[in-house]
């Protein structure tokens, strides 16, 4: 038996109903990133209803949450040079070069939100690792349904985060940042090839 289920908010909704979802999201902590911990009680819900983005629990053999991870599709600029041949031949066929800007313009799966259910540490809980493997195994699933073949996500410039998403097993890529007045926050952009 897998030792994870992931499921789409959406279905979950329709099991639960709205009150018994929202009850159930309040089982999400993570105080590690807080914003992620207030979108799972704010936004995933309407997000998902409107189709803005929609957000997947991971839950474990005790029909407890571990995770969470948010998708959805944007436009994206990824610079050309810099690129080894082998990914730009790969980010070619998904996407146009504007050769004015030199920049690759991409409609790329986001990786919108992604955190572990800091909650559980009962034997149950995820790694980081799974966590990418389950979310790939996703978007593996829309790509097969619509093509598509890049991802890109943004995190903060904190070197444990780096890492993570750069390691052997989850093969992201820095590719630029972003600064966010809104956050007054820098970010760091990352990519992978599904
Ligand atoms: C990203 C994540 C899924 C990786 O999982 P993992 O590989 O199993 O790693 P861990 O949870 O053990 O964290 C690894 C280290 O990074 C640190 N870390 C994780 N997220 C962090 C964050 N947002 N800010 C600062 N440090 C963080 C942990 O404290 C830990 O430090 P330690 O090695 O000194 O104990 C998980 O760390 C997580 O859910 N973090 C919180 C949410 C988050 O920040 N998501 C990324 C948004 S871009």
């Amino acid at each position: 038996m897998k030792k994870f289920k992931v499921i789409n908010i959406l279905d979950l909704l329709d099991i639960l109903g709205e009150e018994g979802l929202r009850h159930y999201l309040l089982e999400f902590k993570c105080p590690l990133n807080l914003e992620i911990e207030q979108f799972v009680l704010d936004n995933a819900i309407e997000f998902a209803k409107k189709k803005i983005s929609i957000t997947y629990l991971v839950i474990n053999s005790n029909d407890d949450m571990a995770a969470i991870f948010t998708l959805t599709h944007k436009a994206v600029e990824i610079s050309n040079s810099g690129l080894s041949n082998s990914r730009r031949k790969k980010i070619g066929r998904y996407a146009d070069l504007n050769t004015e800007s030199d920049r690759f313009v991409v409609s790329a799966y986001l990786v919108a939100q992604f955190g572990k259910n800091y909650a559980i540490n009962d034997g149950n809980s995820i790694s980081g690792n799974e966590l990418m493997e389950l979310t790939f195994e996703i978007l593996q699933k829309v790509q097969r349904e619509i093509g598509g073949g890049i991802v890109y996500l943004e995190c903060e410039d904190n070197p444990k985060l780096l890492r993570f998403y750069q390691n052997e097993e989850n093969r992201f890529a820095i590719f630029d940042e972003r600064y966010s007045k809104e956050d007054n926050t820098k970010y760091i952009q990352l990519y992978a090839i599904v």
